[in-house]
């Protein structure tokens, strides 16, 4: 994104310094400000002490194997891949099952680490219109035989917009083919959507050992690393056909430990989600009040633009005056921004509704 950076000038927070200022923070993508929580950053001070940086390849510190076995018990799987980002992650599903898909179709703004991904496997990949299942549908039989296999790919929740793939419509529509798979990068839904929160495979309940996703743990969970929560038989296609694991070193001992405190803390406390949900709810509708469209949905991601004589860029920086910081997003800015102009507002279960409240009000005097 062509942005301008911030300086962090304390753990990251609902409130936090950025820029030598106190704010009110409602960017990123730490939906439950794990990163900054004093568990995560003690976990990850202690196993510095203990193991140092690191284990320098060849080796598992005993923080990266927690984190296999809390993913394992997360997501309900039989095993999980950890490895040091989850840009990665879209790369090491995709090589993995090369040997099992013929023609890739996938979302048009899908993120950038899906399309690299892809190209690294040297197959044929046919972008369809972004969450557009006519599309997908038309794609599918414009491209693909039916004795061949496609493999689907799209984000489940989309970064900038929030939007939620209509992954269930993508299923049924593959019902036609013997043969398919479908790969999520669910980077944004998973900790945040689905009953146990494992992601947008679970939000739609689509099951069945052809449905994979990649996530991070670098967003919800507060730490930092792609995980690929699967079966067995996934981990044996992951060794046979991927070099990432055997050639990447693997995520620091601090991150390690940090992600693998962050797993508990969540999968200990489930109310958390609830809360999340919930001030998301109180934002949207707060917005519906002020008149804007805003749809219901629990993604704490919410994205403004088509406001008609706004300039969002003026919106924005006078909200950083008042404190309030959320983020601008110029036109294509990102994988999935929009062909105009976005405001991007992340909200957090760790937002009092004071704060909430201050920001719909400047949002009403400003838009
Ligand atoms: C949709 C999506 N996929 C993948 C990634 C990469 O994840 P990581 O930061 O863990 O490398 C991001 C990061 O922002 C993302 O938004």
């Amino acid at each position: 994104m062509n942005r301008e950076i911030k300086i962090m000038g304390s753990a990251l927070g609902p409130r936090m310094v950025v820029n030598g200022r106190e704010v009110d923070y409602f960017c990123g993508t730490s939906y439950y400000t794990l990163h900054g929580d004093p568990r995560v950053k003690e976990a990850a001070c202690e196993a510095t002490r203990r193991y140092g940086m690191g284990p320098a390849t060849l080796m598992a510190s005993p923080p990266l194997l927690e984190v296999v076995r809390r993913v394992v018990e997360f997501f309900g799987v039989e095993s999980a891949q950890y490895i040091v980002s989850g840009y990665l992650g879209n790369m090491l599903l995709a090589q993995a099952l090369s040997d099992e898909y013929d023609v890739v179709l996938v979302d048009a703004a899908s993120h950038y680490s899906v399309f690299d991904g892809l190209h690294s496997t040297g197959k044929r990949v046919v972008p369809f219109q972004h969450l557009d299942v006519d599309s997908f549908s038309q794609q599918l039989r414009s491209n693909i035989q039916p004795s061949q296999a496609p493999l689907v790919m799209t984000d489940g929740v989309f970064p900038v917009t929030g939007a939620i793939a209509p992954l269930k419509d993508y299923v049924n529509v593959l019902a036609r083919y013997e043969h398919w798979l479908l790969c999520v990068d669910d980077s944004h839904a998973v900790g945040v959507i689905g009953e146990k929160g494992q992601g947008s495979l679970e939000h739609w309940g689509i099951q069945g050992d052809n449905c994979y996703l990649a996530g991070t743990l670098s967003k919800a969970f507060g730490g930092l690393g792609g995980i690929i929560p699967g079966s067995q038989q996934l981990m044996c296609k992951i060794s046979r056909n991927v070099k990432i694991p055997d050639g990447a070193s693997p995520p620091s001992t601090a991150a390690a430990a940090a992600s693998a405190m962050g797993l508990k803390i969540l999968s200990e406390h489930p109310e958390m989600r609830r809360l999340l949900w919930k001030n998301v709810a109180y934002m949207r509708a707060g917005l519906r009040q002020l008149g804007i469209k805003v749809e219901e949905s629990p993604i704490p991601i919410i994205s403004l633009s088509s406001l008609p004589k706004v300039d969002l860029k003026w919106v924005q920086k006078r909200l950083e005056e008042e404190g309030l910081l959320v983020a601008y997003v110029p036109p294509l800015g990102y994988s999935d921004a929009p062909n105009k102009e976005s405001l991007r507002i992340a909200i957090f279960s760790t937002h009092s509704q004071h704060q909430l409240d201050l920001l719909l009000d400047a949002l009403g005097r400003l838009l």
